[in-house]
């Protein structure tokens, strides 16, 4: 979808522009407990923060209306994370459609500059009554 197709989307709906952008949502710093084998970080630590991460700004970008996790693309490990490192997660909408959103998560190491994950999720915005997909 292009940028002028979400821009138009965005209007419809009333959507803050400023959604539009690529956004730092969350800093996390990689402590001891988030270690796993070979002094890296645990990559179900890291699956579990892009989760939230990205939930949090997908609910902030519809007005924190209640959406749910649907579906997680490929993620690549491209580079380690070691312990007191500092990763930024950025997020990015790659798509609107009725019910769904999709969005590009980059994971970011700032001390080594090295992408440490990217992926996409797909959440769907929910009717909290019946739990089924609702137009957004
Ligand atoms: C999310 C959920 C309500 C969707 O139910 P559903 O019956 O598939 O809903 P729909 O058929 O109405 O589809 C909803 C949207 O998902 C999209 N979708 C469905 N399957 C998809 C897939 N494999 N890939 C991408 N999008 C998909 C549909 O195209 C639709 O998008 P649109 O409204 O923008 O066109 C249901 O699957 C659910 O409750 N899942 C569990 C969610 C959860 O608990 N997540 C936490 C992690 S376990």
């Amino acid at each position: 979808m292009t940028g002028n197709e979400l821009k138009e989307i965005f209007i419809e709906k009333g959507i803050n522009p400023k959604f539009l952008k690529k956004q730092l949502v969350q800093k996390k710093v990689c402590m001891q407990k988030d270690i796993g084998v070979h002094n890296n970080l645990f990559g179900g630590n890291l699956l579990s923060w892009i989760d939230e991460a990205a939930a949090a700004f997908i609910s902030e970008t519809i007005g924190f209306r209640p959406v749910v996790t649907l579906k997680i693309n490929e993620v690549l490990f491209k580079a380690p994370v070691k312990l007191h490192d500092i990763i930024n997660i950025d997020c990015k909408i790659l798509h609107m459609g009725t019910s769904s959103i999709k969005v590009l998560v980059e994971v970011v190491n700032t001390r080594t500059n090295n992408v440490v994950c990217t992926t996409d999720i797909v959440f769907v915005h929910i009717d909290p009554e019946t739990m089924k997909s609702k137009e957004i």
